[in-house]
């Protein structure tokens, strides 16, 4: 197996603190073939000295080694790896022939590509690696975007002047703050799981409907629009909606904001200028005081009012356009990034090393140039047409009970009563009398104890089996009574036995209760 060097320059971008390669991905590299090199204080930012990549057995060089040792250039590797997309300049910097795997956006970086294309390397976008399940522990896209999510109702509550959560105070109280999520992706679904952690009441809205269930699954609300039109539009992304369809959607935002305080805003259709969702009459209706967190913010933002980077506030209302919030969490988003880089590279190393395999479907997708040719957009796979249904079994179909007719059944149920009301009849002919009392007891307890048995959801059977257990307490009095002092022999050996029987029958249920109860509560079983 061939080795191959792979280069971790230090981002130059004045917002980008993330390093693509952390410490504790070197090692692993170098399990997989390759050794890298990293340039000096590539990680600072993010909390990585130099010495934990030397410790992890990675070279780290600075300009000054480069002159004298210039395969010590981390750009001059055979593998550069990067977080944004490199510069111009920088581009220049790859040697012919080697592989640069970063952030790209190809769509709106075309000077870029094609400084890529004159320096003849590879190019392989990250963000570009479809989202399927195979792909998804390579998703950096996704892993930076729940980082955003997250960071984004940071911020949002941090420029809030009031609490997320509902407060009791002596000195009152107050109310959960509302808080409206617009786009139900991997940021938007974060960003509902954080809000609601933190005690906020979440609402939102997607043009998903396949996104509802997990809205209300992570504990917010969603908003349904009486608009017949899908936003499905495939891989998990949306399609861009009609006019008539954004109308009626602002419209719902108008009647929203009258009620929210903090507004986080993720819609974007990949490769689009984000549609606008908080126009100037939706943001009027905002209270003074409220904030709008517009994740949207680098591809043209969902509020009107959005700046890039920068904090805008408009009649009160402050209207967050950060577009680097993953790198604002630097050392964790570095984690993510690290580990979605080296999963990438483990499918791409075969048995001779590290190879640009255009036959993978992910590696496909995500090369946007091969030695130096810009590759068209990959061939849009057809979606598998659903299987068709399993033709009848040949075996002898088993008759569902669901399945007999009514009027099988109505027959059933004479034959049954007429056989229990013989049997009845043949028991007081023939039996003595005690008998029959008892024997009416028992059918007695039996009927009321399969009428509780069905009226009680089968999860709660455990508590109920405790409780009537309880009953067969019974026991524990006719066993006092067989024991009691006075008697002797058998008696008092069964009445002994069938005390100490019952009270574990009967305490054993309570605790086997409490523990099953403990499974629903926080912590588990004790
Ligand atoms: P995603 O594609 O998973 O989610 C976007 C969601 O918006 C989709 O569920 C889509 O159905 C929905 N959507 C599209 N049009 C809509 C409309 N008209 N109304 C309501 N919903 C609509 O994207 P992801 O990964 O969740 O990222 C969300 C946004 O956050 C993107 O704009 C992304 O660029 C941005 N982002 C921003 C960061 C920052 O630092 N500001 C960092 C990471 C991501």
């Amino acid at each position: 197996m061939h080795r191959t060097t792979l280069g971790v320059p230090r981002e130059a971008g004045a917002r980008e603190k993330r390093v693509a390669i952390v410490p504790e991905t070197v090692a692993k590299l170098a399990e997989l073939g390759f050794d890298v090199i990293v340039e000096a204080g590539a990680g600072a930012e993010a909390g990585f000295d130099d010495a934990a990549y030397e410790e992890a057995g990675a070279t780290v060089s600075g300009p000054e080694s480069y002159r004298e040792a210039p395969a010590e250039d981390p750009w001059k590797a055979d593998l550069v790896v990067k977080v944004s997309p490199p510069s111009e300049s920088e581009a220049k910097r790859l040697r012919e022939g080697a592989t640069l795997v970063s952030l790209l956006q190809p769509e709106s970086n075309s000077e870029l590509m094609a400084a890529l294309e004159a320096e003849k390397v590879s190019a392989i976008a990250l963000d570009k690696i479809p989202r399927i399940t195979r792909a998804q522990k390579m998703d950096v896209l996704s892993s930076m975007a729940n980082l955003a999510g997250y960071r984004a109702v940071l911020e949002g509550a941090a420029a809030y002047q009031g609490f997320m959560g509902a407060q009791v105070t002596a000195a009152g109280t107050d109310p959960p703050a509302k808080v409206l999520v617009i786009g139900a992706g991997v940021a938007g679904l974060a960003a509902i799981a954080t809000a609601h952690a933190m005690g906020a009441e979440v609402r939102a809205f997607d043009v998903r409907p396949a996104t509802a269930e997990q809205v209300e699954s992570l504990g917010g609300k969603f908003l349904m629009l009486d608009f017949e039109e899908s936003g499905e539009g495939g891989g998990g992304y949306a399609k861009v909606m009609s006019e008539e369809f954004i109308e009626a959607e602002m419209a719902l935002f108008r009647e929203q904001a009258r009620e929210v305080d903090l507004v986080i805003t993720t819609a974007l259709i990949p490769g689009k200028k984000a549609p606008t969702l908080l126009p100037e009459d939706v943001v009027a209706e905002l209270r003074p005081g409220s904030v709008v967190v517009d994740l949207a913010a680098a591809a043209g933002g969902n509020c009107v009012y959005t700046k890039a980077d920068e904090v805008v506030v408009h009649e009160g209302v402050t209207i967050l356009g950060y577009t680097d919030l993953p790198s604002r969490m630097a050392h964790t988003a570095s984690r993510f990034f690290s580990a979605n880089v080296r999963h990438l590279l483990t499918d791409m190393v075969g048995e001779e090393g590290f190879v640009l395999d255009l036959e993978d479907e992910v590696v496909r997708a995500a090369t946007q140039i091969h030695e130096g040719e810009r590759l068209p957009p990959p061939p849009r796979k057809e979606p598998t047409p659903p299987p068709k249904p399993e033709p009848p079994r040949e075996a002898a179909p088993r008759k569902e009970p669901e399945e007999e007719s009514g009027a099988g059944k109505a027959v059933g149920t004479v034959i049954g009563a007429a056989i229990a009301a013989a049997a009845f009849a043949l028991v007081g002919l023939f039996a003595p009398e005690d008998f029959v009392q008892h024997f009416t007891v028992f059918i007695l307890a039996c009927f009321v104890g399969w009428q509780i048995v069905w009226a009680v959801a089968p999860a709660l059977h455990t508590p109920l089996m405790s409780v009537t257990n309880a009953i067969s307490g019974i026991v524990l009095v006719g066993g006092l009574v067989q024991a009691a002092p006075g008697g002797s022999g058998l008696p008092v050996i069964l009445g002994a036995v069938a005390l100490l029987i019952g009270t574990i029958n009967v305490a054993g249920g309570f605790l086997v209760t409490e523990r099953m109860l403990g499974m629903f509560k926080k912590g588990g079983p004790k």
